[in-house]
């Protein structure tokens, strides 16, 4: 997507960094376009170097480019953040003098404004009249945080997180994406399997992968429902979320979610085995010395058994199309095959659409920023690799799966 961030001369100019970076993490190409007294705050030598190109506030600047016109026309989405009151009441009256209320006034796409100011200034008719008159004309102004100011005062002015600005904005142009009306279910995160109260079997899963699944699916209009096993990273603001413990607790759920799911991405680590019993006491230590044994059994596979739930129903009751799965296999290679074949002959024992390939060696992706995959086709395609940040693969993977669902 292409992005212009607009940045308006208060001290939360140097947040507007974060939120950079945060739009170019997660693959978007990002023209920054600093008003002039915000550059006294972040100097444009820091906006050029975090997204890659060159940053003028001037309408007067490489004027043969015709900047004011065609950045506000080529823009997806337009961020506003800071939006000082000065800021919002130019907008408001419509003002283009300086490249960033030219711009605002050329915008094709989505408008979203963060304000930042003291509470005084938030509150004052002249800014409630600007922030109406704004809205009205469909800009989203967003409500600004509650907290510490610039000095010794606190209260509604500050500006919201970067992340919050960041869902906010992308929740903004989600009218119109590759699964708008879609429904997609996303398994998340480790099982835990309990031994007794107060013990368990886990795993390593961190969940970054597949809460990076589901802000790809947000992005692009899907309605988005987690089956949420163990993970260390919160999920993202919009989507409905199943907690689960287990195993048999994840497979219920996801089973339970599939009549009314176009998308279902197995991105959770399942565990194979559990605990025979499960102990309703805490075990003790026995006295006589000998050391309790543990028997493990095995646990259902929730992708086979979904594909096996899919394949079992000709036609769907609501008239859906067929339902779209996808799993993710961690391989290494062995004495006996490569980690493509062995992915190739999980593919085929799993029997869904497509499966995430991730070849792992001595760096284990478990807790890791960024991945590389390769797609693998049930036709028997296979994907170029994948390479980048979490949030890249998602998109990635989103995307193939957008492609399946549009056929
Ligand atoms: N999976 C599942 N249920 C299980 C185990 C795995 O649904 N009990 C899903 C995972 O979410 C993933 C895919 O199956 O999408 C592959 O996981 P993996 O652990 O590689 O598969 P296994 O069948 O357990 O294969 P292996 O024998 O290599 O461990």
């Amino acid at each position: 997507m292409r992005i212009v961030l607009g940045v308006g001369g208060g001290i939360a100019a140097y947040k507007a960094a974060s939120l950079l970076r945060l739009f170019t993490e997660s693959g978007h190409d990002v023209t920054v376009i600093p008003t002039e007294a915000a550059t006294r705050f972040v100097g444009t030598a820091t906006w050029e170097a975090l997204s890659g190109h060159p940053v003028s506030n001037s309408v007067w600047d490489d004027v043969d480019k015709v900047n004011h016109v065609r950045l506000g026309h080529e823009a997806d989405l337009i961020v506003v953040a800071p939006a000082t009151a000065d800021l919002l009441a130019r907008a408001a009256a419509g003002l283009a003098d300086d490249l960033l209320t030219g711009t605002l006034l050329m915008a094709r796409g989505p408008v979203v404004m963060a304000p930042a100011m003291h509470t005084e200034m938030w509150q004052h008719a002249a800014t409630r009249a600007n922030v109406e008159t704004l809205r009205s004309r469909g800009i989203i102004v967003i409500e600004p945080a509650s907290g510490r100011l610039t000095g010794v005062d606190s209260g509604p002015g500050r500006l919201p997180e970067p992340a919050d600005i960041h869902a906010a904005a992308l929740a903004a142009t989600r009218r119109g994406g590759a699964l708008q009306g879609k429904r997609v279910t996303i398994s998340v995160g480790g099982t835990r399997e309990a031994l007794d109260p107060v013990r368990f079997l886990g795993n390593r899963s961190s969940g970054k992968q597949g809460m990076a699944l589901a802000e790809a699916a947000l992005a692009q209009g899907a309605h988005v429902t987690l089956v949420l096993a163990h993970a260390e990273v919160a999920p993202p603001r919009g989507c409905d979320v199943v907690r689960v413990e287990s195993a048999l607790q994840l497979r219920d759920a996801v089973l339970a979610a599939l009549p009314a799911t176009d998308l279902l991405v197995m991105a959770a680590a399942v565990a194979d085995f559990r605990p025979a019993e499960m102990v309703a006491t805490k075990i003790k230590k026995n006295d006589d010395g000998t050391d309790p044994v543990l028997t493990l059994v095995r646990n259902p596979d929730v992708l086979r058994e979904a594909v096996l739930a899919r394949d079992a129903v000709p036609a769907r009751e609501d008239g859906a199309g067929p339902l779209v799965i996808a799993g993710f296999a961690a391989e290494t290679g062995d004495a006996t095959a490569d980690p493509l074949t062995h992915a190739r002959a999980k593919l085929a024992r799993k029997g869904c659409d497509f499966l995430v390939l991730n070849v792992v060696g001595s760096d284990l992706v478990f807790g890791e920023d960024s991945n590389e995959v390769t797609i693998l086709g049930a036709d028997g395609s296979e994907s170029a690799p994948v390479r980048g940040t979490k949030r890249a693969v998602a998109d990635a993977v989103i995307g193939h799966a957008a492609g399946l669902l549009a056929r």
